[in-house]
This record gives structure tokens, C-alpha cells and sequence, in this order.
């Protein structure tokens, strides 16, 4: 799929309201992150943000926030929503498969962002993920489980997962993953990884 084929597709569903993955608010995955102290203010990367409402929990809460999408009316409404509540985050079109950063990150929150790339563009993607993070950076992901071929979104198999996300760069939670369901009916399993140092 060509660079201006995935903008129009992405920017498609958000004009006709095709957006099954919205909850409408933050998801519960990055309050209990917060809750639990797992997260505490740092600068962070949302890849795929989305209307945003985890960009404005986070900034909220004292985050230095960078948020990316292709999709314009996803940065419009983000922007909007950052505007609204009086939030400063840095957010920018682009696509993630191409951006670069000069800063690497403390953190990155994933939330189902990797389903949404053909699985033949998953190492790109890693190999963007690990860029963007700093070496001990903390990756927050929530790996969408459709059980079904195709997509997007694609189903984002935890042994798929593993071995992408392979232990030569990246160190799993002991924990073993928390679910969480998603408004499509679907769900997804939580964890976090640490880029290890190389
Ligand atoms: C399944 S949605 C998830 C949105 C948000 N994270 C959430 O959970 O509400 C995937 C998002 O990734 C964006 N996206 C898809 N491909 C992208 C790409 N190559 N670069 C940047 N954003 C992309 C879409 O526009 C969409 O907003």
C-alpha cells in the first residue's frame, strides 16, 4: 500500500465515523499504568494516537506528550480535544513508518497501533519502536486479539508478539498480560516491555 493509500484509508474511516476502535475516553489500560504507578511523568511517544484522549490523560497528568497519526481529522480532533482542556502536547502528522526523532523517548503507549500495519510491515514498525525509545525505555503495548485472519486490524498473536518483540532488544513483564476489552467486542493483552541496552 502506497503512503497516500494509507492516509486516504485511515482518513476515510474517520469521515464516515468507521472508527470501531474509539472508546470515546481514555482506556482503562492507561489508568490502571497510572494507578499503579507503572507510569509516572516522563516524556512519552503515542504512536497512532487517535482522537487522543490518552495524549490529554497523559499531558493532564504531566507528561511531556508527542502524539503522531495520519489520519488529519485524527490530529484535528486531537488538537481540538487538547484545546478544549487547556493541554499542551507536541502533535504531528506523520507516518510512523517514516518519522524519525531526534530525542528518544522515555516511554512509548502503543495502543493498538501495530494491527493496524499489515503484518509484513511489523518489523519496520519494531525497528521504528526501538528508534524511538531510549535504551531502559519503557514500552506500554496493548496487542489487539481478533482471532481472525486479516485486517486491519490484524491479530496480534502473543507468540507472534514474542518473537518480534524478541528478548535479543527487549526484556517481557514477569506479569503475564492483562485484559482488557475493546468497544469492537474484541480484546486486549497488556504489557510492558523494556528496550534493553545494547
Ligand atoms: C486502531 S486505531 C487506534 C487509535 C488509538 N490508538 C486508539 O486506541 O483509540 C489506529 C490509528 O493509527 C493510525 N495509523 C494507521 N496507520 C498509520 C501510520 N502508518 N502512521 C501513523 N498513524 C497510522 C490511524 O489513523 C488510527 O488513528
Amino acid at each position: 500500500m502506497t503512503k497516500i493509500d494509507e492516509e486516504t484509508q485511515w482518513e476515510s474511516r474517520y469521515k464516515s465515523g468507521n472508527t470501531g476502535w474509539d472508546r470515546g475516553a481514555s482506556s482503562p489500560s492507561l489508568i490502571t499504568q497510572l494507578d499503579n504507578k507503572n507510569l509516572t511523568p516522563c516524556s512519552i511517544l503515542i504512536p497512532g494516537c487517535g482522537r487522543g484522549y490518552e495524549v490529554a490523560l497523559l499531558a493532564e497528568r504531566g507528561f511531556n506528550v508527542t502524539a503522531i497519526d495520519i489520519a488529519p481529522s485524527a490530529i484535528k480532533e486531537v488538537k481540538g480535544l487538547l484545546a478544549q482542556q487547556g493541554l499542551i502536547a507536541s502533535i504531528i502528522k506523520a507516518n510512523f513508518l517514516e518519522w524519525v526523532t531526534e530525542k528518544p523517548f522515555d516511554a512509548i503507549y502503543e495502543q493498538t497501533s501495530i494491527c493496524a500495519l499489515p503484518p509484513e510491515n511489523w518489523e519496520a514498525y519494531e525497528k521504528k519502536l526501538r528508534s524511538w525509545l531510549k535504551p531502559e525505555g519503557m514500552l506500554f503495548a496493548n496487542f489487539l486479539q481478533t482471532d481472525q485472519p486479516g485486517g486491519p486490524p490484524f491479530h496480534c498473536d502473543i507468540g507472534v508478539m514474542k518473537k518480534l518483540f524478541s528478548s535479543a532488544n527487549w526484556e517481557w513483564s514477569q506479569k503475564p498480560p492483562m485484559r482488557i476489552e475493546h468497544p469492537s467486542g474484541k480484546h486486549e493483552l497488556v504489557t510492558i516491555l523494556k528496550h534493553k541496552t545494547t
